[in-house]
């Protein structure tokens, strides 16, 4: 009855967990959900234009606004190599359609954002390390900038070895950054397509974590050989994104406030960093191990005692704590014993609590 695709299409483990997360009094380290209050509220008002059918690539002023951004991060990609998306979920989709079918050789870090391992896979992806296999593969993707799930900023001399891997095999590099913004600390954060001079690339970004998941607006840049089929591809999946949440996206990143509105973004996470940091220290010092991240929303745990943490979601989830077992990060077998929690989304007091029944819950397991 269906294709021979829908063998490999498996339920996102991620949206299963945001299923229970709105049940009253939960605690939830489990999404890269912004926090509730940082959310904008919206009073503009629109034209009737947005109303209408619009281009696949996205609305001009908003692709001009992203492509005036890039040049300022040294990307090389002027207007008509911007594409606004339906969130950069969409975009790894389109990516994948482009390059992977059954076999194909695809880079990536261990572990990896769990939603791309997903549409890769459903594409047929063979999974290599981009650590030590970029050069041997189709498409090497990365998400360099406070990673998801481990947090971690990729250093310029990691930066610098990819795009010279990349440019010298042939490697597609698609280099995913929706985290970029969400900066604790002052790293390096240069995009790796910015080191490449030539090959082929894809650079995208979102506005889902510094302005609304909810509308469903992100963007990529492309170089010049795949932008074109990228675009064809854009257009028979949805036409276009929701010119009305372009319009809305256009006009807040447009505002003046836009640059304060950023630094207190990052200002206030990095209170419930240290926050979550300090709590983290408080109960789970002799469980775990971590690095503090220095941007992003995850801490990256590494358990002392290897358990299984899928076993443990059950439970956390009917003593009310939602978190993210790391195991579903990996893209063959999976390390066992790592969790992802998210920092952004609990207040200090829910997250003090979660915090503790999830540390019992692991002391319990061990005994
Ligand atoms: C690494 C990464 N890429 C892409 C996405 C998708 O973001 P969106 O579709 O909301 O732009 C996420 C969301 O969490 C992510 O963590």
């Amino acid at each position: 009855m269906f294709s021979q695709r829908i063998d490999g299409l498996q339920p996102s483990p991620i949206r299963a967990v945001l299923g229970v997360i709105d049940r009253p009094g939960m605690v939830s380290f489990a999404g890269g959900l912004p926090a509730t209050q940082m959310l904008p509220e919206w009073s503009g008002s629109l034209t009737q234009d947005v109303m209408q059918y619009g281009p696949s690539e996205g609305d001009p002023d908003l692709r001009a606004v992203v492509a005036d951004r890039l040049r300022g991060m040294g990307v090389d990609a002027p207007p008509d190599r911007v594409m606004i998306l339906s969130g950069s979920q969409q975009g790894i989709d389109l990516v994948a359609k482009l390059v992977i079918d059954a076999g194909t050789r695809t880079a990536v870090e261990f572990p990896t954002y769990l939603a791309a391992l997903q549409v890769f896979r459903f594409y047929g992806a063979r999974f290599v390390d981009v650590g030590t296999a970029a050069a041997a593969a189709a498409l090497a993707y990365v998400v360099p900038t406070f990673g998801n799930p481990t947090g971690r900023c990729a250093s310029a001399a990691e930066r610098d070895a990819l795009a010279r891997t990349c440019l010298a095999s042939g490697t597609i590099l698609f280099e995913d950054d929706p985290y970029r913004e969400l900066a604790y600390e002052t790293v390096d954060r240069r995009p790796i397509v910015a080191r490449m001079s030539g090959g082929s690339w894809i650079y995208q970004g979102s506005f889902s974590k510094t302005f609304a998941p909810g509308l469903r607006i992100g963007f990529l840049a492309a170089s010049d050989d795949l932008f074109a089929p990228l675009l064809m591809l854009k257009q028979a999946v949805d036409l276009h994104s929701s010119r009305l949440s372009q319009r809305i996206v256009h006009d807040a990143v447009t505002a003046p406030d836009w640059p304060a509105r950023l630094s207190a973004l990052a200002a206030f996470y990095r209170t419930r960093r240290d926050c979550f940091g300090r709590q983290l220290h408080r109960h789970f010092s002799d469980l775990a191990d971590w690095d503090e991240p220095s941007g992003g929303l995850f801490f990256w745990l590494r358990l002392k005692r290897e358990i299984d943490t899928r076993t443990l979601l059950d439970e956390a989830i009917a003593c009310g704590v939602a978190f993210m077992p790391g195991e579903a990060f990996y893209p063959n077998a999976p390390v066992l014993g790592t969790m992802r929690l998210n920092f952004s989304h609990a207040d200090a007091g829910d997250a003090d609590r979660g915090l503790a029944v999830l540390a019992d819950l692991i002391r319990e397991h061990r005994r």
